[in-house]
């Protein structure tokens, strides 16, 4: 069955003491809003629909980055969920099938368990959870099988709130149900909100089916709080840890490495301790990332070696059997094949040619205070240790710069370049230039004391 998308993002997060809107907060380096949207967009819906109130520029911003093709509704006021789904109403004008009320906040709802709920048979399913401690969620009142009502926190007898059934706040409605129902919803009730909740009553009473799909309480984990954005960042990096392993990479101390929610890892590669990805890494199979590594916005390709301590940011780009190792930055510079940075160098908006040997203290100065500038190094060359690569400049194939060089012009293929003082050596003046010094001192003591 056909289904579309309404996920609410328009509460401010009071309980989180930001300025930012609490679903723009990150776990796994990506909004917690767009979390619920990769997991919705698994069930390939024909329509996404984002509600937005507090900070709706940036939420509307964050959801098009992940969607462009999103939908985005205001909620001027926030009135209750009731309220802010009937916002999105005229946006499912003319849809028929199953619509999944998703919140922005909950960032660990999976896949399947949304298509459990769109796969429910019943024309309101909801998502409910067996709570160790259900504290103010609303309670799951059911007649044997049946869904008969769900009561607010506020508004539950005793009896009720002894209901350890409560409900994750996600639902999959009857898009019938739902263009005849939501305006009747009424706000008479202990908040004086439209309750999203009520659905389920209304629905029983017009002798529609409801019914209860289950999934375990981390996984409707609501980010209210910065404890639990931090529970659910704890939670997201195991889940990232387990899937790795599954498919085929070996971490020696996996509760050290922290992945971003679009990692890719392949096959065979071996992860060291203490390495963070930043988002929007791949790396292919058989690679190492050895201890100490801190990746974003780069791929590494198969067979590459990276680290220990080495720095990959956004536009590195390293193809097969690339070795970068200690105390090396790269940032958008592309490493071709069997390229080797051994250490201490800075490799920034350049392009390196296969086989090329880079010195250790090496450095692009790719910056001149106002604008960026790049660094062509050829193939097979050979960049002498501590050479500075003053850009714009290139250096041809099979080109050496000899050790401490401060390169200004182009280097043609073949030639050796060396760009530093001559050196003269003075048979003899070491140890005068000591005894000078030593007369220097001896009078400097004398006059102090
Ligand atoms: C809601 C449920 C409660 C459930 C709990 C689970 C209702 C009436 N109650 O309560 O049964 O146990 O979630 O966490 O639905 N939002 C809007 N506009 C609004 C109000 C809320 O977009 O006017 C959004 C919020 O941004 C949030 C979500 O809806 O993402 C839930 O709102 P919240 O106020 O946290 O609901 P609860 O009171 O916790």
């Amino acid at each position: 069955m056909a289904t579309a998308l309404v996920i609410l993002a328009a509460g401010q997060g009071t309980r989180m003491n930001s300025d930012l809107p609490k679903v723009l907060h990150r776990v796994g380096g990506a909004p917690v809003l767009a979390h619920a949207m990769r997991a919705g967009a698994a069930l390939a819906p024909e329509r996404m629909i984002v509600v937005t109130g507090h900070e709706g520029g940036a939420v509307a911003a964050a959801a098009r980055e992940v969607d462009e093709e999103v939908v985005i509704v205001e909620q001027a006021e926030q009135l209750g969920t009731g309220h802010a789904v009937a916002q999105a109403l005229p946006a499912l004008e003319g849809f028929t099938g199953k619509v999944l009320v998703l919140y922005a906040d909950t960032p660990l709802i999976r896949p399947e368990t949304l298509e459990a709920l769109a796969a429910s048979p019943a024309d309101v399913t909801v998502l409910g959870f067996e709570a160790a401690n259900p504290r103010r969620y609303g309670r799951l009142i059911l007649k044997g099988e049946m869904l008969e009502r769900i009561v607010e926190f506020k508004d539950a007898s005793e009896a009720e709130r002894a209901v350890t059934l409560c409900n994750a706040g996600l639902m999959a409605i009857g898009s019938d149900v739902l263009s005849q129902m939501l305006a009747k919803l009424s706000n008479a009730n202990a908040s004086g909100e439209y309750y999203l909740t009520d659905l389920v009553a209304m629905a029983r009473a017009a002798g529609r089916s409801a019914a209860v799909v289950t999934c375990n309480e981390g996984e409707s984990l609501g980010v209210d709080t910065r404890v639990q954005l931090a529970q659910a960042e704890a939670s997201f990096q195991a889940r990232a840890r387990a899937e790795a392993q599954e498919n085929g990479v070996t971490m020696t101390a996996p509760e050290t490495v922290y992945f971003a929610w679009d990692t890719v890892i392949g096959r065979d590669t071996v992860i060291e301790p203490n390495v963070v990805f930043g988002p929007g890494v791949t790396v292919e199979s058989g690679a190492e990332i050895r201890a100490f590594c801190h990746l974003e916005g780069c791929h590494i390709s198969r067979g590459g070696r990276v680290g220990p301590f080495a720095r990959l940011r956004p536009g590195a780009e390293l193809a097969e059997d690339v070795h970068v190792g200690n105390f090396v930055e790269i940032k958008n510079a592309i490493l071709d094949e069997g390229v080797k940075v051994g250490h201490l160098t800075y490799l920034g908006d350049a392009q390196v040619g296969e086989h090329t040997n880079i010195g250790a203290g090496t450095v692009t100065c790719n910056y001149d205070g106002v604008m960026k500038h790049r660094t062509e190094i050829g193939k097979r060359a050979f960049i002498g240790s501590d050479t500075m690569l003053v850009a714009p400049v290139r250096i041809g194939d099979g080109a050496l710069t000899g050790s401490g060089s401060v390169i200004t012009q182009d280097v043609p293929a073949g030639a050796v370049a060396l760009a530093r003082a001559r050196q003269e050596n003075k048979p003899g003046l070491a140890a005068k230039m000591f005894d000078k010094l030593k007369a220097i001192k001896a009078k400097r003591q004398n006059e102090a004391s």
